[in-house]
Parts: structure tokens; C-alpha cells; sequence
């Protein structure tokens, strides 16, 4: 691999960019100053470093996405801007999206290439928790609350299961709540409320598994996973 391809494959920098960096001597390559951005090198064993920091080939990328409205979940649409629309300058060859929120959902999205965590978070018997802000029409009674809790008939046969709920307020005809489900049915959250007597008209995606979304970062955009949030969903039950 040549050492230019190495650097922005490591995110740092476009290949321009890099190739200056090169050029003022910020980076080296087994303990010698780089000048030749087309140099060659084993990304498995040589050893790179870039401002006196190692970088370590990696081949796999995790990022949170703060979903904005409007955009849909998919990789690509003919018609629609999509999520990797959002992604520009991110690397991993094969991103896509965990799971699907609807088009006017906000909140967190994990974007990876690693597909075997993916398939662990959306796999139906591995009951991920994925916890949802809600706005809702309508009137948030105890015996309602029991019902999302002990699960809900959303018309497809099949009870919803258990969530727990937080009622966070109550007006006449309005209600907030923190709710968390383990499945990933289709617009599920929506159909639960339906099921009570109520309609979502604001809905935001807070956590996933032990993900949570950074409260830091602004709507429509992404950053890398810190190592700890990576080794804390690659390491949660399987
Ligand atoms: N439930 C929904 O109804 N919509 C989403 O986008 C996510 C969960």
C-alpha cells in the first residue's frame, strides 16, 4: 500500500493534504522521516507514525451520525438524500447504516463496515435496548403506561415486548416520554402509541445497546467512535 493511500485511509487528511504533511516531515516510517508520499509499505508491519504519534492500520470504522429529518436510512436513492449523504469524508469502504430510523426520526445512528456487530444489534433474539424520545398527542395514563410496559398488540399478530417507559411531562392533549424497546419492528414506536390512543409528532433516537448519542454533536453531523464506546459494543453480550 502506498504510504499517501495509508494516511487517508487513516483519516488524516484528503490525499493532498497528506501528501503536504509528508512534505513538512510529519510523518515517518519505521523510525525514518517520509518524503515519498508513493512509497510503499506493509500496513501490517511497518510501523507509521504521524506527529510523533503511531497510527495503526485499521480496517474497520465505527461512527455515530446525529440523523436529522428528512434524510432517509438506506445507502443510496434515486430520489432521496440519504444518511451516507451526511457521511462525506468518512472512511471504511462498505459503511452503512445499524438498523433503520424513519425519515423524520432524528437522533443516533451507528455507521459501520463491521458487519458481523451489525448483524449482533439488529439480530431479533439478541433483544439490543434502544431507548427513543417522544413527543406525542394525546394522554399518558398510568394503565396506558402498563400497557407499553407489559407489551402492546401493534396489529402483526405478535404482542410488543415489555419496554419501560419515563413520563417526562403531561399537558392537555401532550405528552413527553423516554421509551425503550428491545425489538426493531417496523415504525414500531409510532404503531405503540397508535395502540394507546395517541400519535408521535416528534421522535428521537437516544441510545442503542450501550451507545449513546453525544449530546455535542450537532444534528446532520458525525464523528468517530472513541475507542471506548467501540470496545463497549463489540463487547457487550453476544
Ligand atoms: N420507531 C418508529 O416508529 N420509527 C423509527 O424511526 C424508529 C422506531
Amino acid at each position: 500500500m502506498r504510504l499517501d493511500r495509508f494516511l487517508c485511509d487513516m483519516q488524516l487528511g484528503t490525499r493532498s493534504q497528506v501528501k503536504e504533511s509528508i512534505r513538512k516531515g510529519l510523518v515517518s516510517v519505521n523510525g525514518i522521516l517520509a518524503r515519498d508520499p508513493d512509497m510503499k509499505l506493509d500496513e501490517q508491519k511497518d510501523i507509521v507514525s504521524y506527529m510523533g504519534r503511531m497510527i495503526t492500520y485499521q480496517t474497520l470504522f465505527y461512527y455515530m451520525l446525529h440523523k436529522p429529518a428528512g434524510v432517509v436510512t438506506a445507502t443510496r436513492d434515486r430520489r432521496e438524500r440519504t444518511v451516507m449523504d451526511l457521511m462525506n469524508g468518512a472512511c471504511g469502504k462498505g459503511l452503512a447504516p445499524v438498523g433503520r430510523l424513519d425519515k423524520d426520526t432524528e437522533g443516533l445512528l451507528l455507521i459501520t463496515n463491521d458487519g458481523e456487530l451489525a448483524h449482533r444489534l439488529l439480530a431479533p433474539g439478541k433483544h439490543v435496548e434502544k431507548t427513543y424520545y417522544v413527543e406525542c398527542r394525546g394522554v399518558l395514563t398510568v394503565d396506558k403506561i402498563s400497557i407499553l410496559e407489559k407489551g402492546v398488540d401493534i396489529g402483526d399478530g405478535e404482542r410488543t415486548l415489555p419496554a419501560r417507559v419515563r413520563r417526562i411531562s403531561q399537558s392537555d392533549s401532550s405528552y413527553v416520554m423516554e421509551l425503550t424497546i428491545t425489538e426493531g419492528r417496523f415504525h414500531q414506536v409510532k404503531r405503540m402509541v397508535q395502540a394507546i390512543g395517541g400519535s408521535v409528532t416528534y421522535l428521537k433516537r437516544l441510545s442503542m445497546g450501550t451507545l449513546s448519542l453525544d449530546t455535542a454533536l450537532p444534528k446532520g453531523s458525525y464523528r468517530p467512535l472513541t475507542e471506548i464506546e467501540i470496545s463497549d459494543l463489540v463487547q457487550s453480550p453476544k
